[in-house]
Order: C-alpha cells, then structure tokens, then sequence
C-alpha cells in the first residue's frame, strides 16, 4: 500500500511539472516586461543593449572581451579611455580607423547609427576593472 502510494506520488508531480511547461503564456509574460525595464534604469539597459548590439554585428571576429584579437581587448579599451571619449569612441565605430593600437585598421560601420555606436561605446565602457 505504502508503495502505491509513493507511485502516486511520482505521477503526481511528473503531471504538475509537464503542465508548467506547455504553459506558453508563462514565457510571453516575462518577455514583454523586458521594455518596461529601460524606461526605468535607462543606464543598465543601456549596456546590456550595447551588448545585444555588439553581438549581433561583426565586431566579435576582430574583438574579444578580455583577449587581444584582430583589435584590442574591450577590457583593454575599457582601461585606456572615460566616459569622456565616449563621442570620439562611437565616431571610431562608425567611421573605423587605426593608430591607436598599432597599423591594423578597424573597418567602418558606415550605416550605424550614432545612438547605436554609443550604446556599443556604453558597454566596453562598462568593463572597465
Ligand atoms: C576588421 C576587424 C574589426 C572589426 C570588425 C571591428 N573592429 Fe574595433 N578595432 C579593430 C582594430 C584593428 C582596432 C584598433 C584601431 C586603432 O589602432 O586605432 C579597433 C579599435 C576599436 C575600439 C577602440 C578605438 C580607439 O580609437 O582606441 C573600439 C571602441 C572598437 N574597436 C569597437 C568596435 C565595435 C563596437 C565593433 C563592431 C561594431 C568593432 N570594433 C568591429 C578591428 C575591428
């Protein structure tokens, strides 16, 4: 008896846990929040933005958080500039350039936009150590 019960028990709670799953309206629920979250802390969505930016574009193939690639680290970004170089910095991503770290070049984002490239500049930014 008492192992039927325990067995119940099991189906019980495999049931419970199935059904949470194929709730979609669960998972829908907690995306459409995510907006509601930058008007509040524009600052933090800010860099995470930068961050969904810089993913999907193709600054990962030249650069690495905390290794030196094609371009220097951001990290290394981070540490050499303030927020103060934010403007020159998101200029940089669009209009691409060298010198700063050596003759390899950085090739232009001509159709980013500026509020984008600074987004991007937000976040390297944030790195900093
Ligand atoms: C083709 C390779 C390449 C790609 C793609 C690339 N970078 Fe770079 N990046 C470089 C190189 C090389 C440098 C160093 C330039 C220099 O010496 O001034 C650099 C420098 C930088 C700097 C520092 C600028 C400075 O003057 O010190 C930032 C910030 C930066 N990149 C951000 C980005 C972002 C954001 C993207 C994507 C939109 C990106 N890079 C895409 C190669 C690249």
């Amino acid at each position: 008896m008492k192992k039927y019960l325990i067995i119940c028990g099991v189906l019980a709670a495999v049931v419970a846990c199935s059904k949470k799953e194929s709730n979609p309206n669960m998972d829908s629920n907690v995306m459409m929040e995510e907006p509601v979250v930058k008007t509040v802390d524009s600052a933090a969505a800010g860099k995470s933005e930068g961050l969904a930016l810089i993913e999907g574009a193709d600054c990962l193939t030249c650069h690495k958080v905390d290794a030196k690639l094609v371009g220097p680290s951001y990290q290394e970004v981070a540490d050499k500039y303030t927020e103060a170089d934010l403007d020159m910095l998101a200029n940089k991503i669009i209009d691409g350039g060298k010198g700063n770290w050596g003759e390899i070049p950085m090739t232009p984002h001509t159709g980013m936009s500026k509020e984008n490239a600074k987004k991007m500049v937000e976040y390297i930014l944030s790195l900093k150590k």
